[in-house]
């Protein structure tokens, strides 16, 4: 199965770590040097578990997951499941399946020139759950769209047991290694198995063919994606805010660029082969290409950003917010201590100074930063599995000032990325510790933020819809300039700090 010779690469890239690290637990024959296992170098539930998927009907029975009263625990299935909410609302991944059929994906199929699109392997594996050979049940999941196994794990191992005594004895690393169990009440797995079709991994790509062809620009936000209106979810959340935003956004950042720069590495691995793509579009930001030119519009100067004229910014998305997640990480799990990035300033640099960068020196770069990421989620995940201590009191503001200060170069006179894409993930990490600190009107500073949020919307034409900020120029970006300034400013701790 190719998904798990990529989980076999990353190992072997870390080999190093895991060779000395004394309770490997993927080779059983290392010898123990130590008593106490020191974390593992790589997390639990990352690819895909080599198991059968059972269709979400195994799941609903009125005793399970079946209870009929939405919202209630025992009624997760009726909860997920469309019948149960009016048009529109209910778990958005109920009509993954459904878009496959819409004017869209038509014409997306047709440009590709893939077939129908709800029978192309391409789509159905991010829009759908396949339980396997069986036409009939196969029918049945897939129409289903994002089922329960594709975020609790392939049943077919687990279903028989995942309420007894002896199930609840293993560990997640067990339910996950042995039973191919997504744990999704630990950060760490849930985010890592979400990024996998929200960001891609090796074997599901959203790549710039797919975009060119139509298909809606996917980006990932953990804690956004956490609460977006109408997304009625079928769980609590363990910890209470300010503590799970907190950690969502995190987590959110390090499982996001792992899953990215992962996907870099498989890019760059096949960029020799004859369906190998180099370099590709769609690992970077988009608009640093689709923009307007000329000498008005030239952006570059209101920022600090070191890369090279015309270069565009790798994955600027998923990077802006890396260093405040790194300088965060032990505040929000106490232990866990901020790694210092070598692997990835490198890579980062590598992608940065030349349009077309190296493959092979990407490929090589992009196996050591991941092999970093993981040291450091292993590290987060084992935290919270440990029940990390509440988050002291006071981080979700600091975290606030520091994202929007992340927004602006270091001595306040630039902004530190004049790329859009820079912008809103700060604008959304400011966001997001706006909801936990109880919003408005328990913060003062709403105001504040939604400036940068307007100066960011994409502009509204009557009878256009755009998926550009086609007005983004230098004075968008001095207006963003000020407005952060002030969402820093208003953010700034009280009493002098
Ligand atoms: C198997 C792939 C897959 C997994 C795993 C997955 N999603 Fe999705 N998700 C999708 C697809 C496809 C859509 C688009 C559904 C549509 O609009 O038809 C979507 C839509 C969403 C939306 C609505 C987005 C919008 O713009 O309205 C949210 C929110 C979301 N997912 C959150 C999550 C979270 C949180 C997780 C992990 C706990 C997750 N997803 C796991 C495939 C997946
Ligand atoms: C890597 C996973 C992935 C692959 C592969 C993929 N999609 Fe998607 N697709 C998504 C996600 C995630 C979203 C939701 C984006 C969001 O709202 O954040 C989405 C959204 C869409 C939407 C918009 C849905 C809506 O509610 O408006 C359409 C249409 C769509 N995809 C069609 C396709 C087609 C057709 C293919 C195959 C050619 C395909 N997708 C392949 C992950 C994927
Ligand atoms: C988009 C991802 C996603 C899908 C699809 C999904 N779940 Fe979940 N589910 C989660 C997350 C995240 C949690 C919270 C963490 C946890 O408790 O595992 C959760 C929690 C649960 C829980 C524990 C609830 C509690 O209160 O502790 C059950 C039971 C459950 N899901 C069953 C289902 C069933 C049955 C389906 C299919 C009808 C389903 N889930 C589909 C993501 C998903
Ligand atoms: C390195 C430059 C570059 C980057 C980065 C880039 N694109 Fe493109 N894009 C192009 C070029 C070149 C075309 C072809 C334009 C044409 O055919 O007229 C194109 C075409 C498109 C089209 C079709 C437009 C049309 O009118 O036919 C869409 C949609 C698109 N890109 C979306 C994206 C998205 C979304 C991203 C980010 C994930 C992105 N692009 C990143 C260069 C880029």
């Amino acid at each position: 199965m190719r998904p798990f010779l990529v989980i076999a690469v990353v190992v072997c890239a870390s080999a190093l770590g895991a060779a000395l690290s004394p309770a490997n637990p993927r080779n059983p024959q290392e010898p123990q040097l130590a008593p106490a296992a020191p974390d593992p170098q790589t997390p639990y539930g990352v690819g895909k578990a080599p198991f059968a998927h059972r269709a979400a009907t195994s799941c609903a029975a009125a005793s399970c997951h079946g209870g009929g009263q939405v919202g209630k625990v025992g009624s997760e299935h009726s909860t997920w499941a469309p019948e149960a909410f009016p048009e529109g609302q209910g778990d958005p991944h109920t009509k993954a399946y459904r878009v496959l059929f819409n004017n869209v994906s038509v014409r997306m199929a047709k440009a590709l020139n893939i077939g129908e699109a709800h029978k192309a392997a391409l789509c159905l594996k991010c829009h759908a759950v396949d339980s396997g050979k069986d036409p009939e049940t196969r029918d049945q999941s897939l129409s289903e769209g994002v089922g329960c196994g594709a975020c609790h794990g392939p049943a077919d191992k687990w279903i028989g047991d995942h309420y007894s005594a002896e199930w609840k004895a293993l560990s997640n690393r067990e339910k996950w290694e042995k039973y191919g169990f997504v744990p999704a009440g630990n950060l760490v797995a849930r985010t890592l198995n979400c990024a996998g079709c929200h960001v891609g991994d090796a074997d599901r790509d959203v790549n710039h063919d797919l975009y060119a062809a139509g298909h809606p620009r996917i980006t990932f936000e953990a804690a956004a994606f956490h609460h977006q209106p109408g997304y009625r979810k079928h769980w609590t959340e363990k910890t209470p805010q300010p503590d799970f935003e907190v950690r969502a956004w995190i987590v959110g950042q390090v499982a996001a660029l792992r899953s990215a720069t992962d996907l870099l590495r498989s890019r760059a691995e096949k960029a020799d082969k004859p369906d190998g793509i180099w370099p590709e579009f769609a690992g970077y930001s988009c608009y640093s290409c689709h923009q307007k030119i000329g000498e008005g519009a030239i952006r570059g100067e209101a920022s600090a950003t070191t890369r090279a004229p015309g270069v565009p910014g790798w994955e600027v998305w998923s990077n802006t917010g890396i260093g405040i997640a790194a300088e965060y990480c032990g505040a929000a799990y106490p232990g866990v201590s901020s790694p210092d990035l070598k692997e990835l300033k490198a890579l980062q640099k590598l992608m940065e100074s030349k349009r077309a960068p190296n493959a092979k020196a990407v490929a090589t770069q992009s196996t050591k930063a991941v092999a970093e990421l993981d040291a450091w989620l292993a590290g987060l995940q084992a935290a919270e599995d440990r029940g990390a201590k509440p988050v002291p009191k006071g981080t979700a503001e600091k975290l606030a000032n520091a994202i929007a200060r992340n927004a602006l170069s270091k001595d306040g006179a630039k902004l530190a990325d004049h790329d859009w894409d820079a912008l809103a993930s700060n604008y959304l990490g400011c966001a997001a510790m706006f909801h936990a600190t109880g919003g408005a009107p328990a913060n003062k500073w709403g105001k504040e933020l939604d400036a940068v949020r307007d100066n960011l919307r994409f502009p509204a034409v009557k009878g256009a819809r755009f998926d550009s900020p086609f007005d983004y120029d230098r004075n968008k970006l001095d207006l963003l300039k000020k407005n952060f300034e002030r969402l820093r400013d208003a953010t700034a701790p009280t009493g002098g700090n």
